[in-house]
């Protein structure tokens, strides 16, 4: 929000979020260095700085694969949006992790070159004509520059800094970073590979970050169209009965926009789904104490009025709802942001005192 560039907190949740990814890279890590070495084997053969600069590689790529992932599956599915909320600690352990793989090979294999190392990696091998000995390290030299950019960038102050929708751009660049990963791969190191426990997780980790993104564009494809069939006056979000408390239900109008509808202690209100300071999905966030929180950010709302609590000035339009038997009734016209509605009670899901 505007007093600073911190509107979130550290809190239990992303201390949770860090130990499990920690302890997740720790265990990838310990299991193909140690518990099954066999598995990362291939023709050529292996040493100590080769080994581990495999593992930190593949570790690297199964974190990147597990970012990509979470996005198309919180739309897919409500149940993995607590993944989205600390992504970019992910991101940023990705990064050193990556760093890692790649201080081994320039250790390993250049440190010895009559040239700088660093040069030595960019000129040892200028095949670029031929697939056989491709010098596939240019993909992963792209990918690492890349990812660096993206993790030193990350801070709210950047986004603030650069402008939402430049930073938003540059943050599309994670796409071609991870093509170039796979392109890293394929041209590299799947060539020579014997053994195929890498060749599975990799193909199963590009697969999926895939097929995810497409079923979840089908499945938005799908919503905007089933409502876009629908009425111009009120239009019907859901039935009362679906609606869980402290929780959304997410409505597309026929211009685009999306609404978030939220039971709060037994009453409804609604406002817009596009958080004010980068266009975050509110209707994704839990209600506290009439609050809605964004998952991306933590910028805060009180859904009777759209405003974020003082000092904080931000502010999102509000819409009017009413209900008719247990159906909850939308009426697509939005308030001008800040605008206060009072809460419709929801029939039947009154709140116990
Ligand atoms: C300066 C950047 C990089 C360089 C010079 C580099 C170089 C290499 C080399 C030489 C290998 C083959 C190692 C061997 O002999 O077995 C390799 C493998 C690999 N690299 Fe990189 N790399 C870089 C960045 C990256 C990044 C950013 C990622 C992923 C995010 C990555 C993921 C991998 C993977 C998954 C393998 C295969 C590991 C295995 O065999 O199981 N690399 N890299
Ligand atoms: S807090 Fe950043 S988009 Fe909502």
């Amino acid at each position: 929000m505007s007093v600073k560039y911190i509107p979130v907190q550290w809190n239990n949740n992303k201390y949770i979020y860090d130990a499990v990814m920690l302890l997740g890279v720790g265990l990838f890590l310990y299991v193909f260095l140690y518990a099954a070495p066999g598995l990362l084997s291939h023709e050529r053969p292996i040493n100590p700085q080769v080994h581990n600069a495999r593992a930190f590689g593949a570790c690297a790529f199964v974190m990147l694969s597990v970012i990509l992932c979470i996005g198309p599956l919180a739309r897919l599915d409500p149940r993995f949006l607590p993944l989205l909320y600390n992504r970019r600690h992910f991101g940023v352990m990705t990064v050193f992790v990556a760093i890692t793989h790649a201080g081994y090979i320039i250790d390993w294999y250049f440190a010895f070159s009559s040239s700088n190392k660093y040069e030595a990696l960019l000129f040892a091998n200028t095949s670029y004509g031929q697939l056989a000995g491709f010098p596939f390290e240019i993909f992963g030299i792209f990918a690492l520059f890349t990812l660096i950019v993206l993790a030193a960038t990350s801070h709210d102050f950047w986004m603030k800094f650069l402008s939402p929708p430049v930073w938003k751009r540059i943050h599309y660049l994670i796409y071609p970073a991870y093509l170039s990963v796979v392109a890293h791969v394929s041209f590299g190191i799947l060539q020579d590979q014997q053994n195929h426990t890498f060749t599975v997780i990799f193909i199963g980790g590009a697969a999926a970050v895939g097929v995810l993104h497409l079923m979840a564009a089908l499945h938005e494809r799908r919503v905007d169209q089933a409502i876009k069939a629908d009425a111009v006056d009120w239009v019907p979000v859901c039935d009362v009965a679906q609606m869980r408390e402290g929780f959304a239900r997410i409505k597309l109008l026929a211009n685009g926009e999306r609404v978030a509808v939220y039971l709060n202690e037994g009453k409804l209100s609604a406002i817009s789904n596009a958080c004010a300071h980068q266009n975050g999905p509110l209707g994704e966030g839990r209600i506290i104490n009439c609050l809605v929180t964004c998952p991306w950010h933590g910028f805060q709302y009180d859904v009777t009025s759209g405003r974020s609590p003082a000092p904080f000035t931000e502010m999102v339009p509000t819409y009017n709802l009413k209900t008719d038997g247990a159906m909850v009734l939308l009426d697509p016209r939005a308030n001008p942001p800040g605008t206060f509605v009072e809460p419709v009670p929801a029939p039947g899901r009154e709140a116990k005192l």
